[in-house]
């Protein structure tokens, strides 16, 4: 503790920032405080599956994460704050770049290779949920492997997979395990969502389990209800019953057990 988890995909659509929202809900249920960051500043979703206005913070936060200004000048206006039972849910601004604007695209993976700027940014991350009291921060990432996704590897303690049986997707998801893996981050966890109904939710997870050799936390079938819900809300809030609530839960348990057993990452 604290515990910074990277969702990330290879497809758009996948399903991670429904999985985020709801994972953090599931989360702070358990009496954690859990913030979440989303890194799409073309269409942020977080706020509107939570039903926010959404905040013009995020360059705040973003000239904070990059070290030009101090926490204080934006902690007021950083984040709306929800009651999820015993915990809480933080949310910050729609849109946060994790790259610095001053520092061209192609130099990130030189700054990564010497630890530059993975130590800055994770020096501000970790100041930011000391003061923020957090104990999970989930950062919902663009799909694919860009140079946000690999630094976000370089900062998570946990990276969350979130993928499709499509595939093409699964041939270019080993990238991406390798990657983490390379990164060295402590927990790398796939899980297949969008499953068709009909097919063997134990024999995808074991199939997944060989072919990438990491843990599958999850496999969450094609849900009407999710779909018909559009992202207008939190599934796991709407409906508690349901088994793909118990399934995102148990994700969730999987992410606490991990966070429990280690340390914070040294960056
Ligand atoms: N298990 C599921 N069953 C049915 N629909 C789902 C499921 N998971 C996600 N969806 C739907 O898929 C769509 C995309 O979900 P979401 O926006 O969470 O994906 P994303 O990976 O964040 O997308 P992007 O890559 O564009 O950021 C949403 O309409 C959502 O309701
Ligand atoms: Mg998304």
């Amino acid at each position: 503790m604290p515990t910074i988890v990277s969702i990330q995909s290879i497809r758009h659509g996948t399903g991670k920032s429904n999985l985020t929202a709801n994972l953090a809900v599931s989360i702070a249920r358990q009496g954690w405080r859990v913030g979440i960051i989303d890194t799409d500043p073309m269409a942020p979703s977080i706020h509107a599956l939570f039903n926010l206005d959404e905040r013009r913070v995020d360059a705040v936060l973003n000239y904070y994460l990059w070290g030009d200004v101090s926490l204080d000048q934006v902690e007021a206006e950083l984040s709306s704050v929800l009651t999820v039972e015993q915990g809480e849910v933080v949310v910050m601004g729609g849109g946060i770049d994790l790259i610095p604007a001053q520092i061209k695209v192609k130099e990130v993976p030189d700054l990564l290779r010497h630890g530059y700027d993975t130590t800055i940014i994770s020096q501000a991350f970790l100041e930011l949920m000391r003061r923020l009291n957090l104990d999970f921060l989930l950062i919902d990432l663009h799909p694919g492997i860009t140079q946000e996704a690999i630094l976000s590897l370089a900062l998570a303690n946990t990276v969350l997979l979130v993928l499709s049986l499509d595939q093409h997707e699964l041939q270019a998801m080993a990238v991406l395990v390798d990657l983490a893996r390379q990164l060295g981050v402590p927990k790398i966890f796939l899980i297949a969502n969008q499953v068709l109904s009909g097919l063997d939710v134990d024999q995808v997870q074991r199939r997944l389990q060989a072919m990438y050799g990491e843990n599958v936390v999850g496999v969450l079938p094609i849900t009407a209800e999710l779909m018909a819900l559009g992202s207008s809300g939190i599934f796991c809030q709407q409906y508690p019953h349901h088994s793909l609530t118990q399934r995102i839960q148990a994700i969730a348990q999987q992410l606490i057990t991990a966070a429990e057993h280690s340390s914070t990452r040294p960056n």
